[in-house]
């Protein structure tokens, strides 16, 4: 695992973004992993403005992001697909028909898990996956007690996940119950995986999952066995670990 200490939010993007930057270059029809949230924003800002510079090319790139609420549409702006048309896909020359989100609409959830499943597998897996964390340890939305061994999946979300996502709804009963995201095996799956954190809020769960025990109560811990993490976090996410 390779720690990088960002000073604060923006360097932390940037540094991040210099990851990504660096593997569109070097492969030019990646698949990136995508995650949402408010951890990524800076580094789809920084894509965006190296792009526009025409240092970046997205064409032959494609992406598979990791979740999405279950009974959103696309078009719903609180929806994962609708974050990421407004953050990304729509600001960089990326065809829009490469880009994947599970489908929040598909009415059986265990057919809506097994198309995504089958279009990961189409793309030959994942290259690069970005990860963001929540406060509670969970990465996509596999929260704590998932078993490691799942694929794509859905999940009934924890209160503090609801808790911590209503910032974004009109109110906390507008967030859905469940959504579905990849499961820890396929996370695992990705060649590469780069984790972002900022904020004190992430301090605990950053902690444990460096250097606490690799269980199913803290999903992020798996990553201690994956070949190649880079977790970035800044100053205050960093707060709690030995030096
Ligand atoms: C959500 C997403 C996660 C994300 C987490 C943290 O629950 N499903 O993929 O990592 O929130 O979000 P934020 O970056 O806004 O703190």
């Amino acid at each position: 695992m390779k720690l990088v200490r960002a000073k604060d939010y923006l360097d932390m993007s940037r540094k991040a973004a210099n990851i990504i930057t660096a593997q569109i270059i070097m492969k030019p029809d990646s698949v990136l992993g995508l995650a949402t949230g408010s951890s990524p924003v800076g580094i789809y800002k920084e894509l965006q403005e190296r792009y526009e510079k025409g240092d970046l090319d997205f064409s032959k790139i494609k992406t598979v992001n990791l979740d999405e609420y279950r009974g959103l549409s696309g078009d719903h702006p609180q929806s994962y697909r609708y974050f990421m048309n407004q953050h990304l896909f729509n600001v960089v020359n990326i065809a829009i028909e490469n880009t994947y989100v599970p489908n929040g609409l598909a009415e059986d959830p265990e057919k809506g898990s097994a198309e995504y499943i089958k279009i990961i597998n189409s793309l030959g897996g994942v290259d690069l996956q970005l990860l963001g964390i929540g406060n509670n340890g969970h990465i996509g939305f596999n929260e704590p007690g998932t078993p490691f061994g799942l694929e794509v999946h859905c999940v009934n979300l924890t209160d503090d996940t609801i808790e911590a996502n209503k910032r974004f709804f009109d109110k906390k009963e507008d967030v859905p119950k469940q959504a579905y995201t990849m499961g820890i095996k396929t996370i695992m799956h990705a060649k590469k995986i780069l984790l972002v954190a900022s904020g004190e809020s992430k301090a605990d769960a950053i902690a444990k999952a460096i250097t606490g025990p690799i269980t199913p109560d803290l999903p992020a811990s798996i990553l201690q066995l994956h070949n190649d993490v880079t977790i970035i976090g800044d100053e205050a996410a960093f707060s709690k670990l030995p030096l």
